[in-house]
């Protein structure tokens, strides 16, 4: 996979994207928006990368949103429309199986903290920003942050935070849960990695399941939502890592799970 506004690199079963645009805080433009929309496609259907890691190239920032940039060229309604459908990435990150992690440095504004937002976990540093900015720019979130927002935060909250445009820091946004965890800023990557790796040591298809049953549950009614964590759980008792996991508890070794 090779890209100019990213960077990819996988490792040990980690797969680390990194946006990479410094000179505007990884600002996100047309063409970043189509090489996540391949990466993330193409990671959606690799068993080599378990667990995905997201962040911003440099110190200062995670990315300053869509390239507003872009924003000054006129536009048809529906090709734009049409375009943003084609180049949905946080769509196709919806389809990876793995878990996403998101490492935080710096600023998180707009489709910025879209991008994490569409992420499973959030790891943010003490000098994190983070905001829905888009109401100061005559627009509202249209990568999802309308829905995500709330679902994380609850209603009233991201109310406030999309109709203000309200720039919060990490230690407000970890109390209302908005991300999972604060470290110190140097420390966001290596922190969001060793989790990564942490997952990435489990059964390949328990992690998938695991987040599965979490993530599309979270849609049903509960009685439904139960009865896939049973069939998904039933159907885990039929591997072979089930059985190696035993044996190595039992064995007082480290497992070696193959993903059968
Ligand atoms: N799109 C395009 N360029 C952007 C950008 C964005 N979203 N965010 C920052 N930049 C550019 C700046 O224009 C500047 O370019 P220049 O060096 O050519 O002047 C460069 O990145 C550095 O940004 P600057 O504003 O000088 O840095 P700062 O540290 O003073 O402020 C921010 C950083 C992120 C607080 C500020 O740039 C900002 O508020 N950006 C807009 C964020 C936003 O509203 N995003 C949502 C878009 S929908």
């Amino acid at each position: 996979m090779s890209y100019e506004t990213i960077q990819y690199q996988l490792a040990d079963g980690v797969a680390t994207i990194t946006l990479n645009r410094p000179d505007v805080h990884n600002a996100m433009n047309e063409q970043m928006r189509q090489e996540l929309t391949r990466c993330f496609g193409e990671l959606s259907a690799s068993d080599d990368a378990r667990v995905i890691v997201v962040t911003g190239a440099g110190e200062r920032a995670f990315s300053a949103g869509a390239d507003i940039r872009e924003f000054v060229a006129p536009q048809v309604p529906t090709r734009f429309r049409e375009s943003r459908r084609r180049v949905d990435f946080r769509a196709v990150m919806d389809r990876c199986p793995q878990p996403l992690i998101a490492a935080i440095r710096g600023y998180a504004f707009g489709g910025g903290l879209e991008l994490a937002l569409a992420c499973d976990i959030r790891i943010a540093g003490e000098d994190a920003r983070l905001g829905l900015t888009e109401i100061d720019l005559a627009i509202i979130p249209g990568g999802g942050g309308t829905q995500r927002l709330p679902r994380l935060v609850g209603r009233g909250r991201a109310l406030e935070m999309i109709l203000s445009g309200a720039r919060i820091d990490a230690r407000e946004a970890l109390r209302i849960g908005l991300v999972e965890r604060v470290v110190p800023a140097a420390d966001v990557l290596a922190a969001a990695l060793a989790l990564a790796k942490t997952l990435a040591a489990k059964a390949p298809v328990a992690l998938r399941y695991a987040k599965e049953a979490l993530v599309k549950g979270l849609e049903l009614p509960l009685a439904d939502g139960l009865r896939f964590e049973h069939d998904l759980a039933t159907l885990l008792r039929t591997t072979e890592d089930r059985v190696e996991g035993a044996k190595a508890f039992l064995e007082k070794r480290k497992p070696r799970f193959t993903g059968k």
